[in-house]
C-alpha cells in the first residue's frame, strides 16, 4: 500500500517542545500559592513504628504539616478501594495507612512547607523510633517457603511426559540461573503537581503511564468525583513499566492538598525512586533434553520469583519456553517467595526478559554440546504454530530474522571453539539468541476533529514515555485523512480524553493507533458525505470505497481530476468542524490465532582476561514486529532496548543487604547502567512482516520486544570468548575473573 506519512522517518512532532524545556514535566508545573511536600522514609525493612516525633520540624517558621498514620485522615478500608488497573492479587500498599513498616523506605510521613528546601529540611528533622524486626530479603533463603500464587496468567500445561523424555534423551542440558532485582530508573524522577482550585477541584499533573489509572484510584481512595479530578500528563521522562500503578507520591500529595486546601507539589528524591516497585529478583532451572540430531525432546522451566508480603506480582516467566520451539515433552512451574520489599513490577518486558534469558542461554549450552550451530539448533526445532496455544500465527517472521541479522553480523565467519577467536590481547565471542514478545491490543478510545481551516485535532487519554506515540499517532491520523503533518496535532495524557489503557505491554500503537484510525475513518466519511451533496460536487456519482483522502483533498481513485478539498467541503456544507469518536475492541478472528513479534539478535563482545572487563563492541538485531509506522522512533526504541540488555547482561542490580533489607545500590553512582563508553556499534534491522490480522495497522508494538534476547546473546558470547558459563547476572569482572 502506497503511504505519504506510515513507513516515514517523521521526526518527532514533540521533539522541538522538549528540547527548548517548552515540555513541562510532572514537577514543572506552576500554581500560586504551591506548597511543597518531602517524604520520610523508613529506615528499617520490618517491624512498626513506635512513635513519631515531628515537633522539631513543626516548630520551623514555613513548616505547615507533618502527616504521618497517627494524624492522616480517615480513607476507605477495603483493599478493593486501593487497587488500580494493574494491581496484581493482594491488598495494595497504603500510604500512611497504619503504623506497620513492611519495607525499607517506606513512605512514614509528608513534611509539607512553603518552600522545597525547608520541606526536605524539616524532614531530617522527623524522629521516627521503631521496633524493629528482622527482615527477610534474600531470595535463595526463601526459595524453599516458595508457594503457588493466584496468577495473572498461569504457566502453560504440560504436554507429554517431560521427566521421561529428559531421561531418554540423547543429549542433555541442565542449568541454574540467577537474576538480580532491577530499577527502572527513568530520567525524570516520580513527581505530582497538585493544582487546588478554589471551588476544591484538583488538577494532578503527576508522572504515569495511565491518566485514567491514576484518576481512577485516586476517585476511589479519596471519595473524589470524577469532574473534580483530572490528571494530566502530557510528558513523561523515560518510566519502563515504573509508571504503570500510582505511586505514594501522588496519593500523598493530593492528600496533602485536600487536607490543606493548598497545591502541593511532592517528588520523589532519586534514593527513593528504590523505594517502589522493581524487577523481581528470579531464580531459575533448565533442563532441555535432545537427540542427536538437535531435536528438542524434553524441556522443563522451573521459576521462583520474589514478591512482597502484601501483593502476589506475577509475571510470564516460563511461558515463553513453551512456545518459541517445538517440543511435545515440556514441563513448566513458576512460584513466589515472599520477602520484606516492596511488591515487584512490571519492567520492559517483564517476564520475557528473565524467562528468554534462561532458555536462550540454555540452547546455547545444548548447540555447544551438540557441536552445533545455534542458529542450527533454533531453526531444527521452529514452531510453525504457538506451542502453548496451538494455534497458528497471525504472522512469524522469524526465520529472516535468523537469516537477515546472521548476514549482517557475519555470523558465518565464527569459529565455533570457544577461546578461538582473537582481536589484539582481547579474546572476541560471538554470540546470538531468539527474543520474543507478545503482540497485544486493548480495547481503546480515540476523538477526531477536523475545523473549517483544514486542521486536524486527535485525542486520547494515553501517554508518551519518550516511545513516540504523539508522533506515530500523528502520522496514522495524518495518513487517514491525507493532510500533511503540520496540520495534525494529537494530545494526550489528560484523562479528559477518550479512554485508554495504561500505556504497557507495546499495545499502545495497535489499541490507540487503531483507535485513532477509525475516528479519522469516520471523519472521512461524513466529510465525503457532505462533499457529496454538494452543489456540483465532482464526487457527486463516486462511492466511498473509490476516493482516497490526500493532500488535504477527496479524490476519485477512477479518476484524479475528481476531487474536492476538505476545506472547501466544510466552507460550502457550511459546517464549522466535523467531530468524531470512535472505540476499538481486538476483533474475534484474534481468537485463532496466536499474536507475537520476534527478533534474532547477535552480539560481539571482547574480554580482557587480565581484568575480566566484557566490552560490547557489536549488537545486531533483526526485528519482526509487524508494519513500522516510523523507522526512526522504532529504531530508537530498539536501540535503547539494546543499551537495556547490556545494562541487564553486564551491569544493573539493584544490591540487598539482607542485614538492612534495604537496596544499597540507590544512586545512579552505585547503579549501574550503561554509559556512551559502554555503548558501541547497534545495527537494527527490520525485516518485511505483512499482518493482516493483528490489527487493521499490521504494527506489532515494539516498546519491549527490542530488549528481549540482548542479554542471553551477550552471556552467549561471554562463554564463547571464555569458554566459561557465567549463569548469574550481572557479568561483572569479579564472577569473571573467578570463572576465567
Ligand atoms: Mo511496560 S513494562 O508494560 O511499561
Amino acid at each position: 500500500m502506497a503511504t505519504t506519512h506510515i513507513g516515514r522517518p517523521v521526526s518527532r512532532v514533540d521533539g522541538r517542545a522538549k528540547v527548548t524545556g517548552e515540555a513541562r514535566y510532572a514537577a514543572e508545573h506552576r500554581a500560586p500559592d504551591l506548597a511543597y511536600g518531602h517524604v520520610v522514609s523508613s529506615a528499617v525493612a520490618r517491624g512498626r513504628i513506635a512513635s513519631i516525633d515531628a515537633s522539631e520540624a513543626l516548630a520551623l517558621p514555613g513548616v505547615l504539616h507533618v502527616f504521618t498514620h497517627e494524624n492522616a485522615p480517615r480513607l476507605p478500608r477495603s483493599a478493593r478501594s486501593y487497587r488500580d488497573e494493574v494491581a496484581p492479587e493482594g491488598s495494595p500498599f497504603r500510604p500512611l495507612g497504619d503504623a506497620e513498616i513492611r519495607y525499607s523506605g517506606q513512605p512514614v510521613a509528608l513534611v509539607v512547607a512553603e518552600t522545597f528546601e525547608l520541606a526536605r529540611h524539616a524532614a531530617a528533622l522527623v524522629r521516627v523510633d521503631y521496633i524493629r524486626e528482622e527482615p527477610r530479603t534474600d531470595l535463595d533463603r526463601e526459595r524453599p517457603a516458595a508457594y503457588q500464587p493466584e496468577y495473572r496468567f498461569p504457566p502453560p500445561r504440560p504436554r507429554g511426559d517431560a521427566a521421561h523424555a529428559l531421561a531418554a534423551a540423547a543429549v542433555r542440558v541442565e542449568a541454574e540461573y540467577r537474576v538480580p532485582a532491577e530499577h527502572h530508573n527513568p530520567m525524570e524522577s516520580f513527581a505530582a503537581t497538585v493544582v487546588r482550585h478554589d471551588d476544591g477541584a484538583l488538577t494532578v499533573y503527576d508522572k504515569t503511564q495511565g491518566v485514567l489509572n491514576v484518576r481512577d484510584y485516586l476517585v476511589r481512595v479519596f471519595g473524589h468525583g470524577k469532574d473534580e479530578l483530572r490528571v494530566v500528563s502530557p510528558f513523561v521522562g523515560g518510566a519502563f513499566g515504573s509508571g504503570l500503578r500510582p505511586q505514594y507520591h501522588v496519593f500523598l500529595a493530593v492528600l496533602a492538598a485536600r487536607e490543606l486546601h493548598r497545591s502541593v507539589r511532592v517528588s520523589m528524591t532519586r534514593q527513593q525512586m528504590f523505594t517502589f516497585g522493581h524487577r523481581p529478583a528470579t531464580w531459575q532451572r533448565v533442563q532441555l533434553g535432545a537427540s542427536a540430531d538437535g531435536t528438542l525432546r524434553a524441556l522443563v522451566h522451573e521459576a521462583i520469583a520474589e514478591t512482597s508480603r502484601f501483593e502476589d506480582f506475577t509475571e510470564s516467566v516460563v511461558d515463553w519456553s513453551g512456545m518459541l520451539y517445538r517440543c511435545d515433552n515440556v514441563a513448566f512451574d513458576h512460584k513466589l517467595a515472599k520477602l520484606d520489599v516492596y511488591t515487584p513490577m512490571d519492567m520492559r518486558a517483564p517476564g520475557a526478559c528473565w524467562g528468554v534469558y534462561a532458555l536462550e542461554c540454555a540452547m546455547d549450552e545444548l548447540a555447544a554440546r551438540l557441536g552445533m550451530d545455534p542458529i542450527e539448533l533454533r531453526l531444527k526445532n521452529y514452531a510453525e504454530k504457538h506451542q502453548n496455544e496451538d494455534a497458528p500465527f497471525s504472522s512469524k517472521e522469524l526465520r529472516a530474522c535468523y537469516r537477515q541479522g546472521a548476514e549482517r553480523f557475519g555470523w558465518a565467519r565464527r569459529n565455533p571453539e570457544p577461546r578461538s577467536m582473537r582481536a589484539g590481547p582481547a579474546l572476541v565471542g560471538w554470540g546470538m539468541a531468539t527474543g520474543v514478545w507478545e503482540a497485544m491490543q486493548q480495547p481503546a478510545s480515540a476523538r477526531a476533529v477536523v475545523t473549517a481551516d483544514g486542521r486536524l485535532t486527535v485525542s486520547s487519554a494515553t501517554a508518551d514515555i519518550g516511545t513516540g506515540t504523539y508522533t506515530v499517532m500523528t502520522q496514522i491520523a495524518a495518513e487517514t485523512l491525507g493532510l500533511p503533518i503540520e496540520d495534525v496535532e494529537f494530545q494526550l495524557g489528560d484523562s479528559t480524553l477518550p479512554k485508554s489503557p495504561i500505556e504497557g505491554g507495546s499495545w499502545t500503537v495497535s489499541s490507540v493507533g487503531s483507535a485513532v484510525k477509525a475516528a479519522c475513518d469516520k471523519v472521512g466519511k461524513r466529510l465525503f458525505t457532505l462533499a457529496r451533496t454538494l452543489d456540483g460536487s465532482p464526487l457527486a456519482a463516486t462511492r466511498l470505497a473509490d476516493v482516497v483522502f490526500e493532500g488535504g483533498h477527496i479524490r476519485s481513485r477512477l479518476d484524479g481530476e475528481r476531487a474536492v478539498s476538505l476545506t472547501d467541503v466544510m466552507r460550502h456544507g457550511r459546517v464549522e468542524s466535523v467531530d468524531e469518536q470512535a472505540t476499538v475492541r481486538p476483533a474475534k478472528k484474534h481468537e485463532n490465532y496466536a499474536m507475537n513479534s520476534h527478533s534474532a539478535v547477535f552480539a560481539e563482545v571482547q574480554v580482557d582476561e587480565e581484568l575480566g572487563t566484557v566490552r560490547v563492541t557489536r549488537v545486531v538485531s533483526a526485528v519482526a514486529g509487524g508494519r513500522v509506522i516510523n523507522p526512526t522512533t522504532a529504531r530508537s526504541q530498539i536501540v535503547g532496548s539494546i543499551v537495556g540488555g547490556i545494562g541487564m547482561a553486564l551491569e544493573e542490580e539493584s544490591v540487598l543487604d539482607h542485614a538492612f533489607g534495604r537496596f544499597m545500590t540507590h544512586n545512579l553512582a552505585d547503579y549501574h547502567i550503561p554509559v556512551h563508553a559502554d555503548v558501541h556499534d547497534i545495527d537494527v534491522i527490520f525485516v518485511d512482516e505483512h499482518d493482516e490480522i493483528v490489527n487493521p495497522l499490521g504494527a506489532k508494538g515494539l516498546g519491549e520486544l527490542g530488549i528481549v534476547g540482548v542479554a542471553p546473546a551477550i552471556a552467549n558470547a561471554v562463554y564463547h570468548a571464555t569458554g566459561r558459563r557465567v549463569r548469574d547476572l550481572p557479568i561483572t569482572l569479579d564472577k569473571l575473573l573467578r570463572a576465567l
